[in-house]
């Protein structure tokens, strides 16, 4: 696979072929997703969850993303890098650009951040120095408890039609990348088609202009047990982790997953 730029993820949108993303945090997998083809490796906050056994996204800090963050650049094979900025990482305007600079100086091309269109002020100053910025809406983990658990945003029609217009503002101010987590399926197909940047989904319905899965989820490993409705296996039927990732880049460009079982409705 030729090293996957904006550029590249640009033209997927533009032709209509779905991008594939997973969340990674080491060199190993790194390697074996990227070999698959898949196109984006995410160093998720879920690490805090999946890799180290918390409760809630809260817990990561800035060492252990960047950890991880330079862990992935080691083994990957071509694929964009993405790295969370953890729990409060931007609580100030200068921690933002801080802590996003030192994400990128460890192999990330581009940094995520959860929120709506009050990140708009942030992601202007990074994308005036170089940063690209994915921003994650819908369900935002870090705001757990604010949200009073994890659930479905945006069913509400005021709330749906303010993700809409924060989707676009967050556009207009330069952001790289949108991602929608567990948001009805017409709803993400909307934003989808309104932005021109590329616009992910977990738990959003196969209409954005690609998926992302945590890793361990979609090979089948669940550490409380409890799977969320988004999730596919794609161990099942499969003689090996490599053919599991092959397995999941060919189901999400064939638009054959997600299927409707896994989405929302309004
Ligand atoms: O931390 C994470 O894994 C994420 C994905 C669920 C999108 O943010
Ligand atoms: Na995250």
């Amino acid at each position: 696979m030729p090293d996957v730029t904006l550029t590249t993820l640009r033209a997927l949108k533009q032709k209509g072929e779905k991008i594939t993303m997973l969340t990674c945090y080491d060199a190993t997998f790194a390697d074996a997703c990227s070999k698959a083809g898949v196109e984006v490796l995410l160093i998720g906050d879920s690490l805090g969850m999946v890799l180290q056994g918390h409760d809630s996204t809260l817990p990561v800090s800035m060492a252990d993303t960047l950890y991880h963050t330079a862990s992935v650049k080691r083994g990957n094979a071509g694929a964009l890098i993405i790295a969370d900025l953890p729990f409060m990482a931007n609580a100030t305007l200068e921690q933002t650009l801080h802590n996003s600079g030192l994400l990128m100086q460890a192999g990330a091309h581009m940094v995520k951040v959860e929120g709506a269109a009050w990140l708009a002020e942030s992601i202007t100053k990074l994308a005036e120095r170089g940063v690209p910025v994915c921003a994650h809406m819908g369900l935002t983990p870090q705001a757990v408890n604010i949200l009073g658990g994890y659930k479905v945003q945006g069913r509400e029609h005021n709330q749906a039609r303010q993700m809409v217009a924060d989707a676009i503002a967050l556009e207009q101010a330069g952001a790289a990348m949108l991602l929608l987590e567990c948001v009805p399926s017409d709803l993400a197909g909307e934003i989808s088609r309104t932005v021109k940047v590329p616009v992910i989904g977990i738990g959003a319905g196969p209409q954005t202009d690609g998926q992302v899965l945590v890793l361990h989820d979609m090979l089948g490993l669940s550490l409380s047990g409890r799977v969320p409705k988004f999730v596919k296996n794609f161990m099942s039927g499969q003689p090996s982790i490599q053919d599991a990732l092959a397995a999941y880049v060919k189901e999400v460009k064939a638009v054959s997953f997600p299927a409707a079982e896994h989405g929302f409705s309004a």
